[in-house]
């Protein structure tokens, strides 16, 4: 797909089609992500692929809010995104680099998020990117490890709806120039 229509054509999906997403489909997705920018390359984006019905229903039932939970409860795979603590944004010797502080790990992860999306959508794949939900409840539910924090989830599979592109401000309001 060219890199244009990729990127006009992606769409958050909240309807999957029943077939499960291949683990090599994944994994290809997940090398071409790998190739967003980083802070200093620090690469911080992690994801753990949760494909278990019955842990995908538990998430559902317990941690989800409604709207999103019936996003996952017909997902055949929710990734769910994690980052390294305390990489991006510092120098080597542990200080902050900058006065935005630890926000560039933020940056760093919607940007790798953004990178996974397209390339699962290359590879004929929906996504919709999930922010509502307890992030300290359900990484303890996750096992997230102690150096890493969960970031976002990722409900991933075939698409079964289109649809249409919400509506997009124009250049004149985006751009400015000086
Ligand atoms: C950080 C972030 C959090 C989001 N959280 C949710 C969410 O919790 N539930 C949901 O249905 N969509 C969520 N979305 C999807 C947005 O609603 C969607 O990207 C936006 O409406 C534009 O539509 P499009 O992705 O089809 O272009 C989120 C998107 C982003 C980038």
């Amino acid at each position: 797909m060219e890199l244009k229509d990729c990127i006009l054509t992606r769409r958050s999906v909240r309807k999957f089609l029943d077939k499960p997403v291949g683990h090599d489909v994944l994994e290809q997705v997940i090398a071409t992500a790998a190739y967003a920018p980083s802070w200093k390359n620090t690469q911080i984006s992690r994801y753990i692929a949760i494909e278990d019905r019955a842990v995908l229903d538990t998430i559902c039932r317990d941690f989800l809010p409604e709207h999103n939970a019936n996003i996952v409860s017909g997902a055949p795979l929710l990734i769910a995104q994690t980052f390294i603590k305390n990489r991006c944004g510092y120098e080597r010797d542990g200080s902050l680099t900058t006065a935005r502080g630890e926000g560039w790990q933020y940056y760093d992860c919607g940007i790798a998020a953004q990178t996974f999306c397209l390339a699962a959508h290359d590879a004929g794949l929906g996504t919709v990117i999930m922010g509502i939900f307890p992030h300290k409840e359900l990484g303890e539910f996750l096992n997230v490890p102690e150096d890493q924090e969960l970031m976002a989830l990722i409900a991933v599979g075939y698409p079964a709806e289109q649809p249409n592109a919400p509506k997009r401000k124009d250049v004149e309001t985006l751009l400015s120039w000086k």
